[in-house]
């Protein structure tokens, strides 16, 4: 395609007419293509990416059968509004009712995770009174104007003055415990502390709790075993309903299908997105079936229905499947973390090894034992992971800056984990020197 052919200063008058103001930007690669775990920009330099770009590309860059789906599908039609029936928004969503844990047998879909965790609050408000959300210490929504209030506080934010009431309690971050105590001691008293918060703050029984099972963007702080059971518990005794975001934990990243399979806790509704995709748009929620539904244009988008999302969607479904990526993330994420944990014995640098499957945060520290966390040495660290060929993730938002995310696409060959390991250490080694 010869308009694809820019050369340099094209690129960089672009980039001056971008505004900015999303998350990254500081990369300046330009990228030439993907395939697998890897990706190569412009100047011919290969990177094994474990981003997933945005932890979305669970089967890989451009898998070729989602590829194949999608040129099938688009010979026939592109986009079809959501009045119309299509054989892959039917078939899509009878396969995810069928994967859907527990009661979570209808499907909603939307075209982004944020306006897919605003429908779940939508519906939560049709099926409860009040108007209160609950969410975690550290959470993280989306950015449109009510998901963006209901995660961790904004920095300089001018959004809330469109906001519903959010009261956000602490979670179960272990290894730096809100409460300075430790686990199991505690008896989870964190859940306790919620409980009686939300008794103590809200008049009336908040609509619901929402929260990543695993939080991502916040730090890839997952919890005890124990916590999740515990605080369906709560909602149960409380009346609220429990909303949780996996559309990062989803389709494979935690070595199931869903958080929920791991944890064997099943919300009211669970939103999905990101990997389900296969490298194309598509989010929405899997609710309870004996919740209220919507009201008619309660949730609608112009191309919330796009079909091409769903064959990719179904592809990827029976690429995960047939590809064995449940149990080879995780296999994979077992061997990165054993080894992770290793080189915790051995360097002051790492502080903590975190996640289930390839959902792996490692924190970094100037000390394990005062804990202090190594902002500076985490920035470097991805920038080193970059000289040397591996797009490390950084939690870099809200003050959270101290954690390496190693979350590739599922896909990774066993080579490239070695690769990744290696780069890992000498990093590590050289940062520690
Ligand atoms: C857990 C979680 N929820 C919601 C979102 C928002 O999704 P989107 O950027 O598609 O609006 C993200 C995106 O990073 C996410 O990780």
């Amino acid at each position: 395609m010869d308009f694809l052919d820019a050369n340099e200063s094209d690129l960089e008058a672009g980039r001056r007419a971008l505004m900015g103001g999303g998350v990254g930007g500081d990369l300046r690669m330009v990228v030439d293509h993907g395939a697998g775990a890897s990706l190569w920009d412009k100047a011919g330099h290969e990177y094994i990416d474990c981003t997933s770009q945005a932890w979305s590309l669970n089967v890989g860059y451009c898998h070729p059968k989602v590829v194949a789906a999608v040129g099938e599908q688009i010979k026939y039609f592109t986009h079809i509004r959501t009045s119309f029936d299509t054989v892959p928004k039917l078939l899509l969503a009878k396969r995810l009712s069928e994967l859907g844990p527990g009661r979570l047998k209808k499907v909603s879909y939307s075209l982004t995770g944020s306006d897919a965790n605003e429908g779940a609050m939508k519906l939560a408000l049709r099926n409860r009174p009040g108007d209160l959300f609950v969410t975690l210490w550290d959470g993280y929504h989306g950015r449109t104007l009510s998901t963006l209030n209901a995660s961790w506080p904004h920095p300089d934010n001018r959004f809330k003055a469109w906001s519903g009431p959010v009261l956000r309690v602490p979670q179960a971050y272990c290894y730096r415990c809100p409460f300075e105590m430790s686990y199991p001691e505690c008896r989870l008293f964190c859940v306790r502390f919620a409980k009686r918060t939300i008794q103590k703050a809200a008049s009336e029984p908040p609509v619901a709790l929402m929260m990543e099972p695993i939080q991502g963007n916040g730090g890839m702080i997952d919890f005890p075993a124990d916590y999740y059971p515990a605080v369906r518990a709560m909602c149960d005794e409380l009346d609220m309903l429990l909303i949780w975001d996996e559309i990062q934990t989803g389709f494979g990243r935690v070595g199931d299908w869903f958080a929920a399979n791991v944890y064997k806790t099943v919300p009211d509704i669970l939103i999905i997105g990101k990997g389900l995709g296969g490298g194309f748009p598509i989010f929405g929620m899997l609710l309870r079936d004996d919740l209220a539904p919507f009201h008619p244009g309660d949730h609608s988008f112009t191309f919330a229905h796009f079909p091409v999302s769903m064959t990719a969607a179904l592809a990827t479904i029976e690429v995960i499947e047939k590809e064995g990526l449940l149990e080879r993330s995780r296999r994979l994420g077992a061997e990165i973390t054993r080894r992770l944990n290793a080189m915790k014995a051995k360097y002051e640098l790492i502080g903590d090894v975190r996640g289930p499957g390839l959902m792996i945060g490692v924190e970094l520290v100037r000390s394990q034992k005062t804990k202090e966390p190594a902002f500076e040495e985490t920035h470097r660290f991805i920038a080193e992971g970059l000289k040397r060929g591996v797009i490390f993730g950084e939690a870099k938002y809200s003050k959270l800056g101290n954690v390496v995310k190693i979350k590739p696409p599922l896909v990774i060959s066993e080579a490239q984990v070695e690769r990744v390991l290696t780069v890992f250490e000498e990093i590590v080694r050289e940062i520690s020197r």
